[in-house]
């Protein structure tokens, strides 16, 4: 088989690579380990950066996130009782968008289906050719039988754990990680979200999170031990704890059910740099990660996308070497914005276990700063609703 670019995984990254590089006329084939039904089942991301919204226009994926989804024009922080609201359109002039990843992923596929375009799924044992070659390939075993596709360039958007990363000599890579000593337990549930906006709590018994799919679907996070695990929290658990983290006024007015889904991810900031070698390139959590506070992992693998696909476009459309070549400086200067930003937020609103007294009246004051001045809350706010893409 024969391709133009090779696309590594297909979740939210590849899928809008491929759909993109569709629109322009450039062929790819997406790899996928696991089945289709598999990867539209994951719940992750809900807050969507205006960038990633215009990039799901232009790989016509956008029709029901714009009928469905639920613009937000501010978020509430919280602290003890004490809240106090985020304007970001007033800030910033700009909004979010709420709709699920799961959302997301499910519209790109239709897309793809529409176009035509090949996604092989349950492929095994990944492996990439002469990446540092003109002519790279990619071979995997399918059914049993091994395939061979060749091709001009392949993308490693197959995250954290794909083979696309490992593939680069560690030599000419460096990786930069933090890992952080807690983790966030998250539940869905069939019940109104307690609030317009999302809630981000700061307490003395740590983090919670109130977020939302849709006006009857609400997902609620808690932060929780890092060797926590699912079964140590009934519903009733949840419920208990995320009241007691949340401003009284909320907690009175928090409907509580069953929960559907229940899951604890970990939190970690992690950075590998170059995210290229030769005809390789990595985008999204393939080449890095971010703690989930301020919603900025989806939103970091879309500019890397949209940096991959206009420097793809510029070599098949204008034979433009440059762009291909410059990949990894681009999109490295936003996500590293984006680190900090996640990090920044993640420790102002978590507690650790090795905070002193000095520590927490540290937090307090940042955030009652926070709170009071105006050019602190548009660093914040722009940074929430996504930086710019540049060049
Ligand atoms: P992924 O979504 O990981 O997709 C990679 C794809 O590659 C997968 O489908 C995988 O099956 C496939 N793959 C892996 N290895 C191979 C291989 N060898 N061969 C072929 N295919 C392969 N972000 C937020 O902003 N907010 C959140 O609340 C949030 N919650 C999260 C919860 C969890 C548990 C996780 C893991 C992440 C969360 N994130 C969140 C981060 C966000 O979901 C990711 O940044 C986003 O999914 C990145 O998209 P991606 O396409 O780069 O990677
Ligand atoms: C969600 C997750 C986040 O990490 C965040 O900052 C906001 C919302 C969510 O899953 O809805």
């Amino acid at each position: 088989m024969r391709t133009q670019v090779v696309i590594i995984g297909g979740g939210p990254s590849g899928l809008l690579l491929a759909q993109l590089l569709h629109g322009r006329g450039i062929d790819s084939i997406v790899l996928e380990r696991r089945t289709r039904a598999h990867v539209l089942s994951r719940i992750r991301a809900g807050v969507l950066e205006t960038g990633l919204l215009d990039l799901l226009e232009q790989a016509d994926a956008g029709t029901r996130m714009r009928q469905e989804g639920m613009p937000h024009d501010g978020t509430l922080i919280t602290y003890g009782d004490e809240a106090f609201r985020i304007d970001f359109a007033e800030l910033t002039g700009k909004s979010v968008m709420v709709y699920g990843q799961t959302e997301v992923t499910r519209d790109l596929y239709a897309a793809r289906d529409k176009t035509g375009g090949q996604s092989e799924f349950e492929v095994d044992e990944v492996q990439i050719e002469g990446a540092d070659s003109d002519a790279p390939a990619v071979t995997y075993l399918q059914s049993g039988v091994r395939k061979r596709i060749a091709c001009d360039f392949v993308a490693g958007c197959d995250g954290f754990h794909g083979i696309s990363r490992k593939s680069i000599p560690g030599a000419t890579q460096r990786s930069y990680e933090k890992v952080y000593p807690f983790g966030w337990l998250g539940i869905l549930s069939e019940t109104p979200p307690v609030s317009d906006e999302l809630i981000y709590a700061n307490s003395d018994r740590g983090f919670a999170l109130c977020s939302m799919r849709n006006p009857t679907l609400s997902r609620y996070y808690i932060q929780c031990d890092a060797g926590d695990h699912i079964d140590n929290w009934s519903d009733d658990a949840f419920w208990t704890e995320l009241k007691r983290r949340i401003p009284a006024e909320q907690a009175a007015n928090l409907i509580t059910g069953p929960s559907f889904e229940k899951s604890i991810a970990p939190l970690r900031s992690f950075v590998t740099e170059p995210m290229q070698w030769g005809r390789l390139f990595l985008c999204g959590d393939a080449a890095h990660i971010v703690p989930p506070t301020g919603a900025k992992g989806l939103n970091t693998a879309a500019s890397d996308v949209h940096y991959l696909f206009s420097a793809l476009t510029r070599w098949y459309q204008h034979n433009d070497a440059d762009a291909v070549a410059q990949y990894s400086q681009r999109a490295l200067a936003r996500v590293w914005k984006a680190e900090r930003f996640s990090w920044w937020f993640s420790k102002l609103m978590h507690r650790f276990p090795h905070h002193s007294g000095f520590d927490l009246r540290m937090q307090r004051a940042e955030i009652e700063f926070l709170r009071s001045n105006e050019a602190a809350q548009k660093a914040m706010a722009e940074n929430y609703v996504g930086l710019p893409y540049e060049g």
